[in-house]
């Protein structure tokens, strides 16, 4: 009954995970999830406040414009310009988005069809490769290896692959391997993207989650010239702690936006005006006190894991430096013997990481966004099953 297209594509990893926790439930076990990036704590309170007292507008109910609307798009461009320092058009470069995943889904399905390949990354946020599939293009998986600091080596890649490619998508901080890039990273992204005709697609979803007195990562539009070539992404979920809201933008090429948009037009109608509303404030009011004191927590975390890593039988090269993972190697067992094990056996869930790709086999994904005390109680649990 199903199209062709949905053939090839498989189930998303998290939602059968899902399914098999809910039953785990039902059956009366209490599983601890370590396994979702979703931020546990709340958003500021000045942002519910614009939400409540938007909500509270009769004239806020109705269709609020496909590309959202124009304050919403005016805050993510001063975002930039203060933040980054890097100037963007809010009408023609700025396009709001039910969330990044929809965004990098839809652009894939913008810009992809038969025959057209998208350069992935080979540990990677599933949503490139499963856009693509569901786009009926090709995949070409960009090896991400700890020895190269998980960056693409673009210079490994082949030509007749890249006379086909045309997106080439790059995620830093990265889910889930939490590297870094840095400027000159970008530099050569943007360059060869050029030269090669591609779109370069920058998912910067943790772009305010920086640890270490970092206060927050560098965007791939910093570079001179970068909008001709490239679109970024960045969102309200993690920098903010709105997952749940559904609110995100991409940000650069217009051509690019425009293609986007066409896409979305048909498919969506825009968000609730309030959600807008409360994500200018989100945008034009979070301090940095505020993103320190939350990537603090998040911190303190990462330290807690890392203090009895080699208990938990794993270990990490460099202690992560941002996003919301902590990135280890298994001893001993295969990734996913490792996640059976700590799932059936102590009731706590962590991703194999060879969910994000075949390079992601032999690590695990740990998750920071949890409260202290079940973080305490999955490391008691994990202490006990492998000690
Ligand atoms: C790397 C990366 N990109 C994008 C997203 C999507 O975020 P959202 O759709 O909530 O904006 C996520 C969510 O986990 C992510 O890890």
């Amino acid at each position: 009954m199903t199209a062709p297209r949905l053939h090839n594509l498989p189930n998303y990893p998290f939602a059968d995970l899902g399914k098999r926790i809910q039953k785990l439930n039902e059956q009366g076990k209490d599983v601890i999830q370590l396994d979702m990036g979703s931020p546990d704590l709340p958003p500021a309170p000045a942002v519910i406040d614009a939400l409540a007292k938007s909500a509270a507008r009769p004239d806020r109910h109705g269709y609020a414009g496909y590309r959202g609307t124009p304050d919403f798009r005016k805050a993510v461009a001063k975002y930039y310009q203060n933040r980054f320092g890097v100037e963007v058009d809010s009408n023609r470069e700025v396009l709001p988005l039910l969330g990044s995943k929809e965004g990098i889904v839809n652009l894939t399905l913008a810009m992809i069809g038969p025959g057209d390949v998208a350069l992935v990354p080979s540990i990677a946020y599933p949503a490139y490769a499963m856009g693509t599939l569901l786009a009926e293009g090709t995949v070409f998986e960009m090896p991400l290896l700890a020895e190269n600091k998980f960056l693409p080596v673009f210079s490994d890649i082949p030509t007749d692959v890249l006379e086909k490619a045309k997106l080439l998508w790059v995620n830093y901080p990265n889910n889930p391997t939490a590297a870094f890039c840095d400027l000159n990273f970008y530099e050569e992204a943007v360059a060869f993207c050029r030269e090669h005709n591609i779109l370069l697609c920058s998912d910067n979803a943790y772009i305010e989650v920086t640890f270490d007195g970092l206060s927050h990562a560098p965007s791939a539009l910093q570079i001179a010239g970068a909008k001709d070539v490239t679109v970024e992404f960045i969102s309200t979920s993690k920098s903010y702690n709105m997952a749940g809201w559904r609110l995100g933008a991409a940000v650069g090429n217009e051509a690019a936006l425009d293609a986007l948009l066409k896409v979305k037009s048909n498919v969506d109608s825009g968000h609730f005006h309030s959600i807008y509303d409360a994500g200018i404030v989100a945008f034009e009011t979070t301090t940095q006190e505020w993103l320190d004191e939350r990537n603090a927590c998040y911190a303190r975390r990462r330290d807690k894991i890392l203090s009895v890593l080699s208990q938990l039988r794993l270990e990490v090269d460099e202690p992560p430096k941002g996003s919301l993972y902590v990135w280890a190697r298994v001893v001993g067992m295969s990734d996913t013997e490792y996640t059976e094990k700590a799932l059936l056996e102590a009731g706590v869930s962590i991703t194999p990481g060879s969910v994000y790709g075949n390079d992601g086999k032999g690590y695990v994904r740990i998750s920071l966004g949890i409260s202290d005390a079940r973080l305490n109680e999955a490391i008691e649990r994990l202490l006990r099953l492998w000690n």
